[in-house]
C-alpha cells in the first residue's frame, strides 16, 4: 500500500469527505458561507483549481494567485485540506486564440474548437510548454502551504488528435516501437492491400478509410494515444515533484478505452477515480463493483474516489436522482472495494454552464433539500468507520481485463463480428461472481497469476506470448482457469495465431475451433449441459472439435447438432474450461459458480440475496466485512460467518444481520 496515502489517512483522521470546489465561480461571501458548511457536513478535503487555469494566468505569463492565496489560506484556518489541481485540462483562451495548433485535429481533420474543456493536443509543444509553466507556478507557490495534502494533476486525461503535434509524435513513437520501416511493414502487414511504406514520412494517424483501415496501425495509434497522455502527466508531476513529496495523483474514468492504466498506475502515487453510475439503472451498480475492483487491483490496495454525483448528472438524455439511500450506500460501495475516501463532483452547484443541473454536495435549494441532509448525514458518519483506512482485500479469482484486448477486439474491425462490447463483457462475467459474494481481483496480461486459485478471461481476442505462457503456467500448475469465446486468436500485432484456432490457447482448452460462428440475427441454440439440463445460448458459436479436452456441454440440434459447446481440459495439474458461445445468465452464472466452487474458493459471505454485496477488508489481523443491500424495495437477511460490532451503530451482531432497502453494514469482526 502506498505510504503516501496511508499518511494521507492519518492526517485526515480516516476518510478524506468532500469534492471539487470551485470558488472562482462565486465571491469571497460565498467562501465564508462555503467553509462553514463544510465544516457542518464533515468536510475535511477538497480539490481546488481543476478549472482554474484562466483564472490564475489570465494572460500569458502573469499570475493572479492572490485569491487562491485567500481561499488556501480560509481552508486551513476552518481545517479543511486541499488536493490542489493543476488546471491544465481547461487551457484559456489564449492558448488557443494565440497558438490554434494546440488544438486536438478530429479524426475527419478538422480541430476541435474552445468553449468546451480537453481541447489540446497532448503531444503539442507549446501546449505543454504552458502546462509546465502554469504547474510549475503552482507548485513552487503552494507546495510548502499548510492546507496542501495532496496533488491532482490536471484531470480526466483523454483527448487524441489524429493531426499536428500528434501525428510528428506517432512516428517517433512508432521509430522506438520498431527501429526500422521493414519492422513496421512486417508488423502492420502492409502487403496486404499493397500498403507498404517506403520512407517514415509517408506514416500517419489512422484518417477515416475510404474502406477500412490496417488493423495494426489503428491498435498502434490506440497505444501510442495512451502514452503520449501518459507524457503529459509525467511531465506535471516530476515539475510538482521537485516541490513537493506529497502524494500526486489524477483521475481515471469508468471503463476509459483511451488509457491503459495498467501501465499508467505504477506512475502514480494513488489510483483515483470519478465514477457516475446510472440511478435510473440501479443495475449500474454491478460495473460500478467493477470499476471499484478494478482500481484497488491497479496498485493493489486502497484507491481514491475522487468524484460521484450526490444525486443527479447532466450528461444524460434523462438524468435521474438517487434516490433517498442510493448516494449512501454508493458510497459505502466504494469503501467497500477499498476506497479510502468519499469524495464527490461538486462542493456547491453551479448556476450557470453546461453543468448547472449536475446535483452537488450543496445544491441550488441550499441546505434544506434532502440531498444536502444526506451529504450532510453521511459525512458525519464516516467518522465512525475511520479504523477501516490502509486495509486492503484478498481474492481467489483474478478476472482479466487488459487495454490491448479491449482494443483488438473493438478498434481494429473485420472481425467475424464487429459490435463487441468489451467492457459489457467483462461486467458480464463479473456479475456471477459478486453476486455469489466472491472476492475477485482484476488482473492486466502482464499481472502476477500466481496468488490466484482461479483465473477468468471474459475475453482476450487479442493476447501477449508472455501473458500466453503465464496463463499455461497458471494451469499447468493446479490453477483453474475460464475463457470466453474467440480468445487467443491473434498476437500483439494482430496477425493470426498458428496452429488455428485459437492459436494461443489451443493445447491448454484442449480443442479446437475450424471457425467462427456468429448468430444471425435473432438466432438461439439449445445446449445440452453436463447435469443433463438444457440451456438457450445466442450471439455466437464456434465449431468446435475436441482434441484432449472433453464437452462440458454440447450443442442440441441445429448445424452443429452433437458438438461441443462448453469444453473442460485438464491441462497439468489443473483445470481449463473453455466457453464457445453466449450462455443464457442463469446457466453462465451456474457454471461460473460451479467451477469456482469446485477450485475451493470460498465466497465472503455464503448466506445472502444476489442484491448484497458482500466484501472483506483487513487490517492488522482484523477484518471488516462490507454489507450493502442494493435493493430499493426489499430487507435483506444475510447469515454471518463470524460474530463482529457493527461499526455504524455501534451494535455487537451475530448469527444474521438484517438490511432495510439500501442498508450497510460494517461489521469488525473477531
Ligand atoms: C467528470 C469531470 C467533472 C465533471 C463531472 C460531472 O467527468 O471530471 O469535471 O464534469 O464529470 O459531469
Amino acid at each position: 500500500m502506498s505510504e503516501l496515502l496511508a499518511a494521507l489517512s492519518r492526517r485526515l483522521g480516516g476518510i478524506a469527505f468532500g469534492g471539487d470546489y470551485n470558488p472562482e465561480q462565486w465571491g469571497r461571501e460565498v467562501w465564508l458561507e462555503d467553509v462553514a458548511l463544510m465544516k457542518k457536513a464533515g468536510v475535511n478535503l477538497v480539490t481546488v483549481g481543476v478549472f482554474a487555469w484562466a483564472s490564475l494566468e489570465p494572460t500569458p505569463g502573469e499570475f493572479t494567485f492572490e485569491w487562491l492565496d485567500d481561499v488556501l489560506n480560509l481552508l486551513h484556518e476552518n481545517g479543511i485540506s486541499v488536493d490542489l489541481a493543476t488546471p491544465t485540462m481547461a487551457p484559456p483562451v489564449w492558448l488557443s486564440h494565440g497558438h490554434p495548433e494546440v488544438l486536438p485535429i478530429r479524426e475527419d481533420g478538422y480541430p476541435f474548437g474552445f468553449g468546451n474543456r480537453l481541447h489540446y493536443d497532448p503531444a503539442s509543444p507549446r501546449y505543454r510548454e504552458a502546462a509546465a509553466r502554469i504547474a510549475g507556478a503552482i507548485a513552487e507557490r503552494y507546495a510548502g502551504h499548510p492546507a496542501v495534502a495532496m496533488w491532482h494533476v490536471s484531470n480526466e486525461y483523454g483527448p487524441t488528435s489524429w493531426g499536428g503535434a500528434s501525428a510528428d509524435a506517432f512516428r517517433a513513437w512508432l521509430q522506438k516501437r520498431y527501429g526500422t520501416l521493414d519492422a513496421l511493414n512486417d508488423a502492420w502487414y502492409t502487403r496486404f492491400w499493397g500498403q507498404r511504406y517506403t520512407a517514415w514520412e509517408q506514416v500517419s494517424p489512422p484518417e477515416i478509410p475510404r474502406t477500412w483501415s490496417n488493423a495494426t496501425r489503428r491498435l498502434d495509434f490506440k497505444r501510442f494515444a495512451s502514452d503520449v497522455l501518459l507524457e503529459c502527466f509525467q511531465l506535471e508531476r516530476d515539475i510538482i515533484r521537485r516541490h513537493s513529496d506529497l502524494p500526486i495523483t489524477t483521475n481515471f474514468m469508468r471503463f476509459y478505452k483511451n488509457a491503459d492504466y495498467w501501465a499508467w498506475a505504477p506512475e502514480l502515487d494513488a489510483v483515483s477515480l470519478d465514477i457516475y453510475p446510472n440511478p435510473g439503472e440501479p443495475d449500474s451498480r454491478v460495473a460500478a463493483a467493477l470499476n471499484f475492483d478494478l482500481m484497488r487491483s491497479l496498485k493493489d490496495g486502497p484507491w481514491i474516489l475522487m468524484e460521484q454525483a450526490a444525486s443527479s448528472v447532466s450528461q444524460w438524455q434523462v438524468n435521474n436522482v438517487k434516490r433517498p439511500g442510493m448516494m449512501r450506500a454508493g458510497s459505502y460501495q466504494a469503501v467497500a472495494h477499498g476506497a479510502d475516501t468519499v469524495l464527490f463532483f461538486q462542493w456547491r452547484a453551479s448556476r450557470g454552464g453546461h453543468e448547472r443541473f449536475h446535483s452537488a454536495m450543496l445544491p441550488h435549494s441550499g441546505t434544506g433539500a434532502r440531498s444536502w441532509q444526506e451529504i450532510e448525514a453521511l459525512g458525519n458518519e464516516l467518522g465512525r468507520v475511520a479504523e477501516v483506512t490502509g486495509s486492503t482485500s484478498a481474492a481467489d479469482v483474478a478476472l482479466v481485463f487488459d487495454w490491448s484486448a479491449w482494443w483488438g477486439l473493438m478498434d481494429t474491425h473485420g472481425l467475424p463480428r464487429n459490435d463487441w462490447d468489451y467492457a459489457t463483457l467483462a461486467t458480464q462475467w463479473y456479475r456471477p461472481l459478486l453476486e455469489s459474494h466472491v472476492a475477485v481481483d482484476l488482473a492486466g496480461f502482464a499481472s502476477d497469476l500466481s496468488r490466484y486459485r482461479v483465473v477468468v478471461v471474459p475475453n482476450a481476442y487479442l493476447v501477449t506470448e508472455a501473458f500466453a505462457e503465464r496463463l499455461a503456467a497458471f494451469a499447468e500448475a493446479g490453477g483453474t482457469v475460464v475463457i470466453g469465446m474467440f480468445s487467443g486468436v491473434v498476437n500483439e500485432d494482430n496477425e493470426v495465431m498458428q496452429p488455428a484456432y485459437p492459436g494461443a490457447f489451443r493445447s491448454l482448452i484442449g480443442a479446437y475451433v475450424d471457425e467462427y460462428w456468429p448468430a444471425r440475427e435473432g438466432e438461439s441454440f439449445t445446449v445440452r449441459l453436463a447435469s443433463g439440463a438444457a440451456a438457450a445460448a445466442d450471439w455466437w458459436q464456434d465449431s468446435m472439435t475436441l482434441e484432449s479436452g472433453s464437452a462440458l456441454a454440447v450443442y442440441e440440434g441445429g448445424l452443429l447438432d452433437g458438438r461441443p459447446a462448453v469444453v473442460e481440459n485438464r491441462y497439468g495439474a489443473g483445470r481449463v474450461v473453455y466457453l464457445g458461445t453466449r450462455l443464457e445468465a442463469s446457466a453462465f452464472a451456474a457454471l461460473i459458480d460451479g467451477v469456482v466452487a469446485d477450485a475451493g474458493v470460498a465466497p465472503v459471505v455464503a448466506d445472502a440475496p444476489a442484491a448484497v454485496e458482500a466484501t472483506l477488508r483487513s487490517k492488522g489481523g482484523v477484518d471488516y466485512l462490507f454489507l450493502i443491500n442494493h435493493s430499493e424495495a426489499d430487507a435483506a437477511r444475510v447469515g454471518l460467518p463470524r460474530d463482529g460490532v457493527d461499526l455504524l451503530t455501534g451494535s455487537p451482531v451475530s448469527g444474521s444481520l438484517s438490511l432495510a432497502p439500501l442498508g450497510v453494514a460494517v461489521v469488525r469482526c473477531g
